[in-house]
């Protein structure tokens, strides 16, 4: 329109260049997903959707009409991975950058369904939970700031006291809109451990909904699979071992093994055969 008018440059003041970036991400991400795409495209333009998305939820916060984009993708996400489970395996992560948050909090909400899934859930209003959990897991992380969201050596205490107040914040930022206790649930407890050394009330296993703790799976597959400034991308495979070796007191067992059978269910994949090598007795 402003090209009709002749107009070929603009500036745009400091103080409005954070909303001006919501306004393009918002406009990216009000595209829709090709339902007759491959299920290698449809991931992709789902969490390029859903990462532009988050990038506005992150400028300019919750309100009712992002939601509204967001529960969007996450019944995109619930519809692609009915149509082809294998679609999981297609998930980009995203080396360092502005966009990691937001790319990981897609990926995170396609594994959660994935592993939901696997796990027999076929009922399409609680997966959307899971992939819209997946999704604003960590939209508390808004409140931190950036030097700490983005160091790269290791946090000082006070750094990690920091982070650590992303799930409460997460829970604050959706405490006023019609989000889903489950979804909530997912945001405040997605950090807790099983043998109670988690964040931010250190609960112990019959005390952490199952939802956060299946998506927490998700969580910690997802950032080990991803280069990081702190450690370099695992395989899958070597990511699985990992959580095997160091967390199996930590995780819930049953919706890790419901990862292992999503990353090798169907037709077979690459590392189908190292993948379907791990046991947990
Ligand atoms: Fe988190
Ligand atoms: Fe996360």
């Amino acid at each position: 329109m402003l090209k009709k008018c002749g107009i070929a440059h603009f500036f745009i003041r400091p103080d409005d260049q954070k909303r001006y970036r919501s306004y393009l991400a918002f406009n990216t991400a009000s595209r829709t997903v090709d339902r007759n795409g491959t299920p290698e495209f449809r991931i992709s333009q789902i969490q390029d959707i859903g990462s532009h998305l988050m990038e506005v939820c992150f400028h300019t916060g919750m309100d009712n009409l992002v939601l509204d984009r967001l529960q969007t993708v996450a019944n995109d996400i619930v519809t692609c991975l009915e149509d082809d489970p294998r679609a999981v395996l297609h998930i980009q992560n995203l080396v360092d950058h502005d966009m990691y948050t937001y790319f990981h909090s897609t990926g995170v909400g396609i594994l959660s369904v994935a592993i939901a899934k696997a796990m027999g859930e076929n009922n399409a209003d609680v997966l959307r939970c899971f992939a819209l959990g997946g999704l604003l897991h960590d939209i508390g992380k808004r409140e931190t700031p950036l030097h700490v969201l983005n160091k790269s050596g290791p946090l000082l205490d006070t750094e990690w006291d920091m982070m650590k107040k992303h799930p409460e914040d997460g829970f604050n930022a959706v405490k006023s809109l019609d989000v889903p206790e489950m979804v909530r649930d997912i945001i405040l407890y997605h950090h807790e451990k099983r043998d109670g050394t988690g964040y931010p009330f250190r609960l112990s296993a019959d005390k952490i909904p199952l939802p956060a703790q299946l998506v927490s799976i998700a969580d910690i597959f997802n950032a080990l699979t991803t280069t990081r400034s702190y450690h370099r991308k695992r395989t899958r495979f070597e990511a699985l071992m990992l959580m095997k070796q160091d967390m199996l007191g930590k995780i819930w067992v049953d919706a890790f093994k419901g990862l292992i059978t999503a990353l090798t269910e169907g037709e077979a994949a690459a590392d189908d055969k190292e993948i379907r090598s791990i046991t947990l007795g």
